[in-house]
């Protein structure tokens, strides 16, 4: 694939990973792959944006070459240090070693703790600016969107915001604008994006957001630096990223997540399911160790209820539903409402110890939890047929 002129001078030389199918270490499932996007912008100065993860190094470096000798890079903008783009910094740096990279402070002790190398670095700060000719690039921290190093660009002559990983989505495509793929299958990965990364970090990119709205800096592009970039209209993405940190896509609905030995278990899921479906409620349920995390996270965050169920091993929950409820804390889900059930033989363990871990995550229990030893009986299922209606009702008021 060739280079992409996004502006006049303005070129994508990223790459497209087609293939990769699990994402930050095995957290994060990509089955649409990704692209780590860099920006090579051709002035009075060249200046290269982001890079790419290090084994993509040298196709990145064959796209630059297309259009200039690498060596002639004199600027390379760090917008964040994590490696998928920071990754073939050792190589390009090789290049062309006169050149000068700018970042944050948080930015520079992250470099230098991944490479150990002692790169001309300069520290810019919100508001310091760089003029590479007819141009000058602006300067926008961002810690904790999603890193604390991280950082916007910004171009004002071309209305160009540089934005890393916020806005971002892992897709890969060869048509890389928004007016140039599925709409749908673009904002859903927009939205996994932001409920398994971004999540935690609602309330700062709600201030990020007011703060660039306040600048009434105009936006032509957001080109982020995974997936497709928007130009069709940029604020459709900036407002639903308000839209979801503001939690405002939360609605009546209910996700069971369980996992089971023997599908006692899963029979008391199904019936909680009945339970809520009969009271209108729209529902969805998962055994956690068959499904995909990422999906089930995303179906989670429009939901204002979650039903978590175990069957009971070695006086606990099962393992894979404790890694999940862990993953869960760590994404720290407000205003939810949550209900919990189990089977056990002898001795139980799994619902007391789900139940300590939702405490944990400030994730408030609303109905008494149910507790099944062996298999359900008849009254044991209309039980949890009528805690279904139960939940339904808390999380309908
Ligand atoms: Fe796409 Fe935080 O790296």
């Amino acid at each position: 694939m060739k280079p992409l002129e996004i502006k006049k001078g303005i070129y994508w030389v990223g790459v497209i990973d087609w293939n990769v199918r699990t994402f930050h270490g095995h957290t994060y499932s990509t089955p649409r792959g990704t692209t780590y996007n860099a920006y090579l912008i051709v002035d009075e100065k060249i200046a290269l944006v982001d890079t790419v993860y290090g084994p993509f190094a040298g196709e990145m470096i064959e796209r630059i070459r297309e259009i200039v000798e690498p060596g002639k890079i004199d600027y390379i903008i760090v917008n964040h240090v994590e490696t998928d783009h920071s990754g073939a910094l050792p190589a390009i740096t090789k290049l062309c070693p006169g050149a000068k990279l700018f970042g944050t402070e948080k930015c520079k002790e992250g470099l230098y703790r991944n490479y150990y190398e002692n790169w001309d670095f300069c520290v810019v700060k919100t508001g310091d600016k760089l003029k590479l000719g007819k141009r000058t690039l602006g300067f926008l921290e961002a810690a904790m969107i999603h890193w604390p190093d991280s950082m916007f660009t910004y171009c004002a002559e071309e209305k160009l915001l540089l934005s890393n990983d916020a806005f971002g989505q892992h897709l890969a495509s060869s048509k890389l604008f928004d007016d140039e793929v599925d709409e749908c299958v673009l904002m859903d990965e927009a939205e996994k994006y932001y409920t398994n990364i971004l999540w935690p970090f609602s309330m700062i990119i709600l201030r990020k957001i007011e703060e660039i709205q306040k600048m009434n800096i105009a936006i032509d592009i957001i080109a982020p630096s995974h997936g497709i970039l928007w130009r069709k209209d940029p604020a459709k993405i900036i407002n639903a990223y308000v839209s979801w940190a503001k939690n405002e896509t939360t609605k009546p609905k209910a996700v069971i997540i369980y996992e089971t030995m023997w599908q006692s278990t899963a029979k008391m899921a199904y019936e909680i399911a009945a339970g809520l479906i009969s009271s209108g409620v729209e529902t969805a349920v998962f055994d956690i160790a068959l499904s995909d995390r990422t999906e089930v996270i995303k179906q989670m965050f429009n939901a204002k209820g979650f039903i978590f169920g175990s069957s009971t091993h070695d006086n606990d929950m099962l393992p894979v539903m404790a890694g999940f409820l862990k993953f869960l804390k760590g994404l720290k889900p407000k205003n939810r409402r949550a209900a919990v059930f189990g089977s056990y033989g002898w001795a139980g363990g799994a619902v007391k110890n789900i139940e300590e871990l939702l405490k944990e995550s400030g994730i408030e229990v609303s109905v008494p939890s149910i507790s099944v030893k062996y298999r359900p009986d008849k009254n044991e299922l209309t039980r949890c047929f009528d805690f279904g209606k139960e939940f339904a009702k808390k999380i309908s008021s």
